[in-house]
Formats: structure tokens, sequence, C-alpha cells
């Protein structure tokens, strides 16, 4: 994509990539995402903030030939994972003069990873500014967005906001700003219960910060431009802030049916106490989808067989993801069958220390399930609904 400008003299310079279907090899990607990086001119400085994926780094430099820039003073870092920091080598090398500017740990970090000069950097404190003539550049830190060394960069004049992964959403498409606001909530929602939400608390401290900013366009460097940004912002702020909503999330893999007709008795006795159920099936489900859903759920009950005495592969890798991602969620228990014996609860519960939760008791049966299993069933709805409600969310 060539540059295209998004105010007078500030250009998105940075790259799409279509194609992508996996980050970090693990996180899907449905829809794509892009490196966005800005070129911002002034009177008197010229910057350029974040850069882009090494495998696209050329696009990068032939849209800064294309708008014959002939000169950069500052390359702003404000993280320093490869998608957006990669190009450093490339960037400092075409414009030896200029300066990477970034936090003292994101620049501790590039120096570990790429090997640039010390003399090639300039460290900035939290609210420190840099002119570049007729504009000004302020350095917000905040760190755990999703890295430690993470920082914003606000351009004063415009009231432009640039938080590198913050606000972002993996959004390939060729709009500048959202315009489907639709899909663009479900991609930065994805985006959040993936990359953002096991730092939730440390993000409520970087949202109360960035209050005290008048902020009239919110550019991050994956995903469209939000024209709108109170949009994002408070779709952040209820992720980040908000209760749990009365939903159980149950992932679950089943072998021979026991566990899968344990599932569907149980969907219909939450969905018959006004529960909302979001039900995936662990050897075909989209872990994206299932992290989404972990954002607003209030209890997570996992179904598993029991393999080789433990839980099925596939329940103790949702296990670990929902430990790993931290959702609010209250509440949590387990159902499933084994053949001849098990410890299926017990290493799936000491898989789970990150959540807050209150363990419901399992409900576990021999071979099919059978009535005293259905009524089993039939309890564990109703303390679920019973939990909800003294919660307050029924
Ligand atoms: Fe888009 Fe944390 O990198």
């Amino acid at each position: 994509m060539k540059p295209r400008e998004l105010k007078r003299n500030i250009y998105c310079v940075g790259a799409i990539d279509w194609d992508r279907r996996l980050f970090d090899s693990l996180i899907p990607l449905p829809d794509g995402t892009s490196y966005n990086s800005y070129l911002v001119k002034g009177t008197g400085k010229t910057a350029l903030i974040d850069t882009v994926n090494p495998p696209m780094k050329d696009v990068l430099l032939e849209n800064l030939d294309l708008l014959e820039v002939k000169n950069i003073d500052y390359v702003i870092f404000n993280h320093a994972e490869p998608d957006h920091s990669g190009s450093i080598r490339e960037v400092l090398a075409k414009y030896p003069e200029a300066l990477a500017v970034c936090t003292e740990k994101c620049k501790g970090m590039l120096i570990d990873r790429f090997m640039v000069a010390e003399d090639r950097f300039k460290v900035v404190q939290d609210k420190e500014t840099l002119s570049l003539g007729d504009r000004t550049l302020e350095f917000i830190h905040a760190p755990w967005v999703h890295w430690p060394e993470t920082m914003l960069t606000y351009l004063r004049e415009e009231k432009i906001l640039f938080p590198c992964d913050f606000f972002g959403s993996h959004l390939a498409g060729t709009d500048i700003f959202v315009r489907d606001a639709g899909q663009e909530y479900e991609a930065a929602k994805r985006y959040w219960a993936e990359i953002m939400m096991p730092f939730r608390l440390q993000i409520q401290k970087n949202l109360e910060k960035i209050k005290e900013y008048q902020i009239e366009m919110i550019a991050p460097s994956h995903g469209p431009v939000h024209d709108v940004p109170k949009f994002i912002i408070e779709a952040y702020r209820s992720w980040a802030f908000d209760q749990p909503g009365n939903i159980v999330v149950l992932p679950y893999v089943s072998m021979h049916g026991s566990t899968r007709k344990m599932v569907e008795y149980l969907v219909s006795a939450l969905a018959a106490r006004s529960v909302t159920v979001k039900q995936f099936d662990l050897a075909v489900a989209d872990i994206g989808k299932l992290a989404m859903a972990l954002v607003d759920a209030a209890t997570i009950v996992i179904g598993t067989p029991t393999v080789l005495i433990g839980p099925h592969p596939n329940a103790a890798h949702a296990a670990f993801l929902a430990n790993a991602i931290k959702p609010k969620a209250k509440f949590a228990s387990i159902i499933g069958s084994y053949g001849w014996g098990t410890k299926a609860v017990e290493q799936l519960a000491a898989m789970i220390p990150n959540l807050k939760v209150e363990i419901i008791p399992p409900v576990i049966c021999k071979g099919f399930p059978k009535e005293a299993d259905f009524q089993a069933l039939e309890a564990l709805a109703e303390t679920i609904a019973e939990k909800h409600k003294a919660a307050g969310l029924i």
C-alpha cells in the first residue's frame, strides 16, 4: 500500500499483511493484520512513529522514498516487539542522522534483540516532549500494554494518540479509518482478549492516565485509525473495569460421546435458568473465539474425558490458556467422564492458579451419564444460576 495522508503532513507509511494467519506461532489472525508506521513532518524536524514487521520492511522504505523523505530526525519506538521495531537497523542505516527515541527499558531490549549501537538512542522520560517545530510529541510511559517497556506518543497540536498495540486490532484493510464498527469491535475485542487482558489491572491505570489528554484521534500500529476515539476507549473501559456478564463459557472435548452428552444436558439446564452459555468443541474451535468469550464470562466450565488418568490434552490447553490470559471470571467447574479411574479434576484444578475463582463442585461420571449424573448436572446448573444471581449478574 502506497503512503496515505492521515492529516496534513502526517502519513501512514506502513504495510498491510492480508495473508498472515498466525501471530507468535500461536494466535489466529482470521482477518490478517497491518503494521502501521506514521511519518510526522514538522516545520523543523521529521519523526517516524514505529516501523514494520521485518519481512515487510521494503514497503516502509519504498513509501519513504515515494514521499521523498531525505531526512528523519527521530524514529519513535513505542514498543520493542519486532512487528513494530524489527526494521530498526534498516531505517537507522537509511537515515544515519536519526535517533531512536524510546524508554530506557525499550532501549535495552532493542540493543539485546537488534544489536543497535548505544549512541543511536535518545531515552525519553514520562511526559517528556520533543519539538518538531510547529508540532510537539509528548511521550506517555504506559508499561504493560503489553510489555514492560511500552509507551504512547501524543501529538499535542492535532490531539492524536499513537499508542502502538494499545487500542489496536489485527485487521487488514484499505480504509485508513474505522468504517465498519461491528467488524472493528470484534477484531479489537479479540486483540484485547489475546494480548491485553492478562495485564488488565495495569491497563486500568493506563486508561486512567490518558484521561487527562484531549484525544481526537487514536492511530494504533495494528488495524484502522479511530477517528471516533470514544468508541474504542469506552470498549476498553468496559472490558477492563466492568463486572462479567451472566455468561458461562464451556470449552469441552469428547472422545466417545459421554462428555458431549453431559455438555448438552448442562447447556440446556443453564439456558432454562436464563444463563447464556458459549459452548466450544476444542477439537475444532478457533482459540481466539474462546479467548473473546472469556472476556465477559462469569463462569468457566471445562468438559473433559479422562485420558491416561488426566484431562484430555485439548482441555489442558484450554485451562492453560484461561490461566494465562486471566479473565475476570468468578466461578469455575469441571464436568467429564472416565472409564476406570481419573485424576482429571485434580490435574485441571492445579492448572488454573491465576484465576481468582470459586470452584463449584465438579460432576464426573463413570462411563455414559445416567439419571444420577443428570441430576448432578441439574444441581450444578442451579448452583451456577444462584451464584450469578447472588453476584447481581441476573
Ligand atoms: Fe504488535 Fe506487541 O506487538
